[in-house]
Formats: C-alpha cells, structure tokens, sequence
C-alpha cells in the first residue's frame, strides 16, 4: 500500500468518551517508542474487516511528547459506510491493527502572536495535541468548543479543568449557546492565526467571516474530515497497469484500485493533502470532484483528479496509473 510504511500495533486500551464516540489507545508490537509528531497530525488506520482493507485517517490527540502509544478519537457516524462502525464495534483491547506513520496537515503557524482555535463536535480531537503542544511551548491560545448536547461533547470538562474556563469556552448548541465569531475575530491582537475544525458548513462559515473582517488569508487555518461520498457505480481504465476497474456504489476510485491490487498514493484518504492526484489520459462524460486539493480552474481542465473522494459520470475514463 502506498501511504507509506505502516507500523504494526496493539490496542491497549478502547474508552467510551460520550454518546457514539470512543478513545483507542495504539501502542507498537516490538515495543519500541512510536514516532514523534506535532500537533494538528493524523495517522491512516487499516482495518482488515474479514478481509475487505477499509482505511481511514484519524488525528493524534495523545500529547505529542509522550512517544509510548497513540491515542485516537473515533465517532461513530450514521451513515458510515463501514470504518467508523468496525473501530466501535469489533476493536477490541489486545487486537492487532497497523497505523500510518504521522503526516501533519494542519500545522500550527508558530510565528502567530496567539493561536485561535474553533471547534466544532469531533473537530475538536487534533485541538487536544495541539494546546498541549502550545502550553508547553508557553504559546498564548484559546479554544472555542461547539457541541450539540453536553452528552454528545466528548473531553468538554477535561479540557476546561486542563486549562482553565480563561482558555476554554465550551457552546452547546442544544441550550441555543452559540460561538460568537464575528465578535470573536473583530477582538483578537494582530498576528492572531486562527484554525478551525468541524463541520464543513461551519468551516465555511468561519473561514468567510475571517475574510469578511479583513483577515489575512494565510492566518486561517481548517482542516475538514472528509471522506469518499457514495455515488453511482461507474468504470475506470488504468492505462499503465492495463486493468479496468469497476468502482461500487460505496466504494471511492482509491478502494476500488486498491482491491484490484494496484498500488497508489495517498496520505489523508480525505481530498486535502493533494498526495493521490492522478492524471486524467481520457473523460468522456463529467468528473465530480469532491476534494478541497485542486483549485477551481484545475477542476474546470479535467486533467487532473483525487482519486481518495472524487467520482466519475459518463462513458469512459481513463486515468494515467
Ligand atoms: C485528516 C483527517 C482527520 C480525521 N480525524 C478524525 C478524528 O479524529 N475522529 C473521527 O471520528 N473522524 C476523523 N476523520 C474522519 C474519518 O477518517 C472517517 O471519515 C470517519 O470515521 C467516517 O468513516 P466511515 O468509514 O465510518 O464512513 P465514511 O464513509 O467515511 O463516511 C460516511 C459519511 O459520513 C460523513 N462523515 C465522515 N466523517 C464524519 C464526521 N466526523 N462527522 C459527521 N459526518 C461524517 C461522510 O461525509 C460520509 O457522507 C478524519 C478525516 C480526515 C481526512
Ligand atoms: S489522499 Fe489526500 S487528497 Fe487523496
């Protein structure tokens, strides 16, 4: 598999954190020290489900210093197409799994004079890594936490006890407590970088107030948790392997490629790191580009597509791979 090197370790420990969402605690077979990462970085885990490979990017929150084990939040999504239920109903303590080696996305900008973070449901879990990273830095920060209901927040008490109600402001939208983020942006000093992770209307939303209130662009900072949308079934031709490769209704181009034992990149498996570009040799009929990777004119060319989340409608594509 092309995500690089892949570390083989045993679950030590699985915790119910709140409604649908569990902690998993990775720690390596031959029992050395796990590779260090930074704040903000995600792991690919590999789920052998009877044989069927499902794969799924899940972002560190263990404090980044300590190298004895990674630790995962996994919520359990209604529509999942099968990753978020494997890890919540068949991993058990004691289990052997293989994890990614770390590949940060979404990196703190260390110049920033203060670290703004906005939170939005499970988008808090690469927040965690990160403020332990900027409290032992001395970084100054704050955290704005949404949640739909105090019993679907996970680690809203940890994190106020952690670091104080000063740094930690929790919302819950089931008590029409909101964010207030245009007060928000319009109060912070200068060289503030902003980072927001969650839903992606409420991704959206934040990104367009800070423009609106006169950001700099690269002061803002998202990470989405994308994943492949399920869609029509179509075929897809790979020139240099000479295979075609039939993409299911719920499978992505990646997952069907994969399966039919050919090997190609990827990183986030979610449309972001740019990692499973693909040329596009031949397209008769329309790409549906999903990723957030390609700007809008590199969609419009058709040469080019992410295999991780994008789909295909028409009679014929042939990608360069
Ligand atoms: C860089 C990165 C980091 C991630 N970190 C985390 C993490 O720390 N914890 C975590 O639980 N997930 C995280 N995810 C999402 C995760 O990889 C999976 O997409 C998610 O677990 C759902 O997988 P699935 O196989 O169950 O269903 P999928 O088929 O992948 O998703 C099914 C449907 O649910 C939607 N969906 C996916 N994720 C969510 C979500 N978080 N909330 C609401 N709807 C969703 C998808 O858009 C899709 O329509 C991350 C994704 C990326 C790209
Ligand atoms: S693997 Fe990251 S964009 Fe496809």
């Amino acid at each position: 598999m092309s995500g690089g090197t892949e570390i083989p370790v045993r679950v030590t420990k699985v915790t119910p954190v709140a409604e649908r969402i569990k902690r998993f605690r990775f720690e390596r077979l031959d029992g050395r020290p796990m590779p260090y990462f930074s704040g903000g970085a995600h792991v690919v885990v590999s789920m052998n489900d009877e044989g069927h490979m499902r794969r799924n990017a899940y972002s560190l929150m263990s404090p980044p210093q300590d190298c004895s084990a990674y630790e995962i939040s996994v919520l359990h999504v209604e529509n999942s197409r099968g990753g978020s239920t494997f890890m919540h109903e068949k991993v058990r303590e004691g289990d052997e799994m293989k994890v990614s080696y770390p590949v940060n996305l979404f990196q703190p900008d260390w110049r920033a004079r203060k670290h703004l973070m906005i939170a939005g449901g499970i988008g808090i879990t690469p927040f965690i890594a990160m403020m332990e990273q900027f409290s032992r830095e001395g970084a100054n920060f704050e955290l704005h936490y949404a949640v739909r209901s105090h019993d679907r927040g996970a680690y809203c008490r940890e994190l106020v006890d952690r670091y104080s109600s000063h740094r930690v402001k929790i919302y819950c939208d089931a008590e029409s407590d909101f964010i207030p983020v245009a007060r928000l942006l319009d109060s912070q000093p200068l060289g503030t970088h902003l980072y927001v992770c969650g839903p992606s209307g409420m991704i959206d939303g934040v990104l367009r107030a800070g423009l609106e209130a006169g950001w700099p662009e690269q002061n803002l900072h998202s990470e989405r948790f994308l994943s492949s949308q399920p869609g029509k079934p179509f075929n897809v031709e790979l020139l240099r392997s000479e295979k075609t490769v039939h993409v299911g209704h719920h499978e992505s181009m990646l997952e069907a490629i994969e399966a039919a034992g050919v090997d190609a990149p990827f990183l986030c498996r979610g449309g972001a790191c740019g990692q499973c570009e693909t040329a596009v040799a031949a397209c008769e009929g329309r790409l549906l580009h999903h990723d957030v990777y390609l700007s809008d004119e590199e969609k419009a060319s058709g040469r080019k597509v992410m295999i991780c989340v994008s789909r295909f409608e028409g009679n014929r594509l042939s990608l360069d791979l």
